[in-house]
């Protein structure tokens, strides 16, 4: 998300007015988009991702595994749901794994069918949980000197191995001597690999962050003493890791993003069940971040009122944004609505609005809330809140 958002900054280089027949003058734009300063991605600046250690193994990388015995891959019979063998000649999507990277060297492994690799209570690998736990991570231990050849460690302890080609098990020894007779030894290969700023961030751990965004502070500080900085809570994270360095700056602001989509636990909720969801578990999330001293002051920085409820009706979505603006309306900078306007009709706050489906407050000075108020009610006006002391920053 944020990178398309920053994708959009444009910088003006120069511009040209021209006057047109009718007597207008028009400008003529030369510009250039931000990217390689603001938008993180690899393509455009590999070296961002020189320190990441085993940065060929960033989250979402997509690797294949070679049994060197039994010289087939291993692969998620049915795509998921059953057990792991190894008896494929050929590779393709139900013999790819998806890494969930934890730390540079721990992972959880998804299937085709998103499930989870794990080790089931007779110590066959299977790809039947929905959701991670101690018995879906592993750890993959590389050959020194030949990073394509790994063997896998099970959170028992002991190793994969592929003895025959219709069962994986997790019950090999430490000793290995890397070789060809080895059954605990896989080759890998790399199908997909992401560098994004998900895999920057969740690559490079607290320690990074907190430097990248101090650089960052001090970088706005040098041009103004009063403009608010955003600071984004890692997505890869609990987002209270940063609180205690966010809140140790004069006004800062942590971002956090609260969507019900873009997670299997959303999958098959009930509207209700949704908005129990923002009700409780959201408010706590924001309560444990939220001081009342506002250091740092909480921003939820992108929501929506899309879901993954199919056919839900439209007193369905109004009670559902209801439910998020009762519950960001408590973060103490306020929030974002994710995005002004879009095909898509509930990803569009303009339209929402036109139609009825969220309500705002109309005095701004009574809602801390709402930037920029679209409600027909209030005259059509776009209207700043003037709650806004500093400059919020504006990235559209
Ligand atoms: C990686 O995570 C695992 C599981 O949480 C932990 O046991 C291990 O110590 C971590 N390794 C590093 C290098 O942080
Ligand atoms: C919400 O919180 C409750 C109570 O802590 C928990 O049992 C439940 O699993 C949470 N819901 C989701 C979807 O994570
Ligand atoms: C609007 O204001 C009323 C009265 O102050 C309040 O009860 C209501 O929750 C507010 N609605 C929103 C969406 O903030």
């Amino acid at each position: 998300m944020s990178s398309s958002r920053l994708g959009r900054v444009l910088l003006l280089v120069c511009s040209a007015w021209l006057l047109t027949k009718s007597g207008a003058w028009v400008p003529r734009i030369r510009a250039t988009s931000l990217g390689g300063w603001l938008v993180t991605e690899g393509w455009i600046k590999p070296s961002l991702f020189d320190d990441i250690p085993n940065n060929d193994l960033l989250d979402g990388t997509q690797l294949q595994f070679k049994s060197v015995t039994q010289n087939r891959y291993l692969v998620a019979e049915d795509g998921g749901g059953a057990g792991i063998l190894t008896n494929r000649a050929q590779a393709s999507g139900w013999e790819t794994f998806k890494l969930w990277r934890i730390n540079a060297t721990t992972f959880h492994l998804r299937v085709f069918g998103n499930q989870l690799v794990g080790v089931d209570c007779a110590g066959r690998v299977v790809a039947t949980a929905t959701t991670p736990g101690p018995s879906e991570t592993f750890q993959l231990v590389r050959r020194p000197g030949d990073k394509s050849r790994v063997r896998i460690r099970a959170p028992n302890g002991l190793f994969l191995q592929a003895k025959t080609r219709e069962s994986v098990t997790a019950d090999r020894r430490e000793y290995t001597d890397w070789s060809d007779d080895d059954p605990s030894v896989f080759v890998t290969n790399s199908v997909k690999h992401l560098q994004g700023e998900y895999q920057l961030c969740n690559g490079y751990g607290t320690a990074k962050a907190t430097q990248v965004l101090m650089d960052a502070y001090n970088a706005v500080r040098r041009h103004t003493s009063t403009a608010y900085v955003i600071m984004p809570a890692r997505f890869s994270a609990d987002a209270a890791e940063l609180l205690g360095f966010v809140g140790s700056f004069p006004l800062a602001v942590l971002d956090v993003h609260y969507y019900n989509l873009f997670s299997s636990k959303f999958n098959g909720l009930t509207v209700d069940q949704n908005i129990d969801f923002v009700r409780k578990n959201r408010s706590s999330e924001l309560a444990a971040i939220t001081r009342q001293n506002g250091r740092p002051l909480t921003f939820v920085g992108e929501w929506t009122a899309e879901w993954n409820v199919k056919g839900a009706a439209k007193v369905d979505y109004q009670r559902f944004a209801k439910a998020q603006l009762d519950v960001y309306g408590q973060a103490t900078f306020g929030w974002a609505y994710w995005m002004l306007k879009n095909v898509n009709n509930h990803w569009s706050m303009e339209w929402m609005i036109q139609n009825g489906y969220i309500k705002l407050n109309c005095s701004c000075s009574q809602s801390q809330n709402a930037m920029i108020s679209l409600d027909p009610n209030c005259h059509g006006r776009m209207e700043a809140s003037d709650n806004a002391e500093g400059e919020y920053y504006s990235s559209d």
